[in-house]
């Protein structure tokens, strides 16, 4: 989701207001999200690098993350969807502590549809983080090094039993993945659009979901493969 601040800028407004805008379009998204199927949406909220804003900036969106949690949780709850979190959130402030618990205690047996967000996330934290818990799990004689496969791996990462990403979209015309679920996205979809988040609406998330419907997914293997078998299977890759 990026663009706030600049859409901001451009009609000579705060960022805050961007930001402001941009979580009215999180639950716009989520209802078009909703109406397709999409059975997991992931956010990319707040990043680890982002503490490194003003602290004016960092305090606002826990506030309005604070207002979203608590706004939102009975529309989760009455769409049975369940909240995840793919980060480091016991660092985020106390503030937001309480009424993120509650989100995840409610909403954790529901299993039609998902939400997760990314909050003080990155790529190689979550890396650190796996490897350690994976080099505790060896010394403590539960995982064995030369048994290691990806699938087994990736038991280790924030996104446990979450599957892969068939479609990551960017907004705001940056086209570059900021450390956002670099492993993951080994065999994603990409989808840039110039649209700055708080305008990226209902029309525009409907025209990446277009585009992703032309994609050929061949997962290593050639066209012609691909057109006479069954779709190549991304459990297969890479292990
Ligand atoms: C995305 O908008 C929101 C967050 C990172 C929380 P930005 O704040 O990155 O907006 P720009 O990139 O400054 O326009
Ligand atoms: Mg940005």
């Amino acid at each position: 989701m990026d663009g706030n601040g600049r859409w901001a800028k451009n009609r000579g407004l705060p960022r805050i207001e961007g930001h402001r805008r941009g979580v009215e379009n999180v639950r716009e998204i989520l209802k078009a999200a909703r109406d397709r199927d999409v059975k997991y949406l992931t956010l990319f909220a707040f990043s680890v690098e982002n503490w490194q804003r003003p602290a004016e900036e960092i305090s606002a969106l826990m506030g309005l993350l604070e207002l979203f949690l608590s706004r939102n949780l009975k529309d989760l709850v009455e769409n049975e969807v369940r909240l995840r979190v793919i980060g480091r959130p016991e660092e985020l402030p106390e503030r937001v502590q309480s009424p993120l618990r509650k989100a995840l205690e409610a909403t954790k047996n529901f299993t039609a549809r998902q939400l997760n967000v990314a909050l003080n996330y990155g790529s190689r934290t979550e890396v650190l983080d796996a490897v350690r818990a994976y080099a505790e799990a060896v010394s403590e004689g539960r995982e064995d090094p030369k048994r290691l496969d990806w699938p087994g791996f990736t038991k280790f990462l924030y996104t446990d039993g979450i599957p892969d990403p068939d479609l990551l979209i960017r907004t705001s015309g940056e086209t570059r993945l900021s450390n956002f679920l670099l492993l993951q996205c080994a065999y994603s979809e990409m989808y840039f659009s110039p649209v700055n988040w708080p305008d990226f609406g209902r029309a525009e998330f409907e025209a990446a979901l277009e585009s992703y419907k032309s994609r050929e997914r061949r997962y290593g293997r050639t066209g012609e493969q691909v057109q006479a078998h069954a779709p190549a299977e991304e459990a297969s890759v890479g292990q």
